[in-house]
């Protein structure tokens, strides 16, 4: 969904707000990645611009940056061209496509923008290859935001129990960041969730 907010804010997505948060992002991400993905491929789900995943291509054998956006996959195209990242890719999805298989699947700040939260996760965890593993990073639940196109952030509970059912395992929900003025102008957490097929 809001595939035109996101085509209309491509062009000035990148700005130093959203490179601090992304750096934040990346390096709690990196804390649940094995050591060594040289045989592994990364799908990063809703993945943008690739400010998350563009910077540790080079750990994985592929990265897929899947979105519904065709702008922000632009952007991410001509960063994978200018920093000669062979190994990097772009895919224009949405709910009729089938998502490529993947190692390890990240989805970070993309599930409140989703409104049928289990069906996506089941179709990731249909791609997820044996013991593959989802990366969530998302918002805890905030009352104070009220959108009528996004989730105002998850439960751990509540996340937890949706992935069980999905019959994903080995599932692990951690805050890990809060900051003022972080989620639609409101003072937010930020969660990290993973979870292996
Ligand atoms: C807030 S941005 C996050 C981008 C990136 N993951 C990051 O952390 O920098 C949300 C992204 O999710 C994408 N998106 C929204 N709904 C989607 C859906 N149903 N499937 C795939 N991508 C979606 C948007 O186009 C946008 O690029």
């Amino acid at each position: 969904m809001n595939e035109n907010v996101f085509n209309n804010m491509a062009n000035n997505y990148d700005n130093d707000d959203r490179k601090q948060l992304s750096d934040i992002i990346r390096l709690e991400i990196s804390k649940y990645i094995p050591g060594d993905c040289s045989n592994s491929i990364l799908l990063d789900y809703g993945g943008g611009t690739g400010l998350v995943s563009l910077p540790i291509a080079e750990k994985f054998k592929n990265v897929i940056i899947a979105d519904t956006s065709k702008s922000m996959l632009e952007v991410a195209l001509s960063k994978i061209n200018s920093g000669n990242i062979f190994n990097a890719s772009v895919s224009l999805v949405d709910d009729t496509i089938l998502l490529p298989s993947a190692d390890i699947v990240i989805i970070s700040l993309v599930l409140i923008h989703i409104p049928n939260i289990e069906a996506i996760l089941k179709k990731i965890y249909e791609i997820l290859k044996p013991n593959g593993k989802i990366i969530i990073v998302d918002f805890d639940k905030n009352e104070k935001v009220n959108h009528p196109k996004l989730h105002n952030g998850f439960q751990h509970k509540e996340l937890k129990s949706i992935l069980e059912k999905e019959e994903f395992k080995n599932i692990t929900i951690e805050n890990f960041y809060s900051a003022n003025n972080l989620f639609m102008k409101e003072d937010a957490t930020l969660f990290i969730a993973q979870a292996e097929k």
